[in-house]
């Protein structure tokens, strides 16, 4: 197996800088287009061959250096006993949004292997398929983002009804978080031991907070769960959309690699986590849309930035849009893996 991301995330020398991309299952790809176009995409996540199907996808099309379980944040969610769905126009819609001590005494802590046997299911399928190719990544939403969903019940431009129940009813918020801390955190167990074998939580919305609501409101979580998933030992990747300006307190998180979204220059943003962090990211996805030549030279901008960090792994700082062209795609990992050789 191609173990450059794993030893990258470790922080051990490699030959080259590792590269993969957030969302890099999904529309932008005729494949998964055609895929899609029998099922729904709820469907897609609970069936585990066609869900390994579009996880293997990318790995074969843009020769990434690690797979990424094809699923959702919210499918704990919906296992926790929320009713989702997913509408073209507005995305995720979670029905009954959490607002009361009653509903979230409503919620169950599932059990993966009774509750979510799909997601295991594919795990396992994948296991098989990548046995002589790349790494698996398995991941889950961070207990705040997940929280934004239930409360705000989908995505929000505001969240004001999630910064409502931190300011007027902590203990609410606080009853919250720990039952979804007790939900992803023997779920991510569950992942790693089916085979995968690095973790990402998707902490997309916890750069909506100021430093000191992030410290006092996500941060504790956040550093809970991934304390007790070191436990299974494998590399524990934090992403936080917005980073910028809540980077000295991310840093306490305890990850092995932090995610870092594109607006940041990386070399500041290796500068404020400190020399010793394995850092991942960061091209604005929007870069994508650019000449060939133009994302080559911001490919070798970031790469070298990287090479201050302890280890670098090269993604896009969010995930791709579905109007990227392919060729772009592979282009860029074509210039990663070209511009990123060490001697
Ligand atoms: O990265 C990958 O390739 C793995 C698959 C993956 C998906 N969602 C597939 C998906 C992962 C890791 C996610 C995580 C996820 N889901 C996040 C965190 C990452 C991020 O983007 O910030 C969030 C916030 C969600 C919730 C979610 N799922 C939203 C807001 C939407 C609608 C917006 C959109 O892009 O359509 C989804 C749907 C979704 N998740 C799709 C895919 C491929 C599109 C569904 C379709 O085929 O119509």
């Amino acid at each position: 197996m191609n173990d450059t991301f794993l030893r990258a995330c470790r922080g051990e020398e490699v030959s080259y800088t590792p590269v993969w991309l957030m969302r890099q299952a999904g529309r932008y790809l005729p494949q998964y287009q055609s895929v899609r176009a029998n099922v729904d995409f709820l469907t897609l996540c609970k069936t585990p061959e066609l869900a390994a199907q579009v996880t293997l996808q990318p790995v074969d099309i843009l020769k990434v250096d690690a797979a990424i379980l094809f699923s959702d944040i919210l499918i704990p969610v919906e296992a926790m006993g929320m009713r989702l769905e997913f509408s073209d126009k507005e995305g995720p819609v979670l029905s009954e949004p959490i607002r009361s001590r009653a509903s979230v005494d409503r919620l169950s802590i599932p059990d993966t292997e009774e509750d979510m046997p799909f997601i295991l299911a594919t795990i396992r399928i994948l296991k098989k398929e990548l046995d002589n190719k790349v790494p698996l990544i398995g991941f889950s939403g961070a207990p705040f983002t997940l929280a934004t969903y239930m409360i705000e019940g989908g995505t929000s431009k505001n969240f004001l009804h999630t910064k409502k129940m931190i300011f007027q009813n902590p203990r609410l918020f606080d009853f919250l978080l720990e039952k979804i801390t007790a939900t992803i955190v023997p779920y991510l167990s569950a992942q790693i031991k089916a085979g995968a074998q690095a973790i990402q939580l998707f902490d997309t919305w916890a750069g909506m907070l100021t430093p000191v609501d992030y410290k006092n409101f996500v941060l504790p979580y956040v550093k809970k769960a991934i304390a007790e998933l070191k436990k299974e030992g494998v590399p524990i990747i934090y992403f936080v959309n917005d980073c910028a300006g809540i980077l000295k307190e991310i840093k306490k998180a305890g990850a092995d690699v932090f995610g870092i979204d594109w607006r940041i220059d990386i070399g500041d943003a290796i500068k404020k986590l400190g020399k010793k962090v394995v850092v991942q990211g960061n091209l604005d996805p929007c870069a994508l849309f650019l000449p060939r030549e133009m994302i080559e030279e911001r490919v070798k901008d970031i790469l070298w930035k990287g090479e201050y960090a302890k280890g670098h792994i090269f993604n896009l700082g969010h995930g791709v849009l579905p109007e990227t062209p392919v060729e772009n795609v592979i282009a860029m990992v074509e210039a990663v893996h070209k511009f990123g050789q060490k001697q």
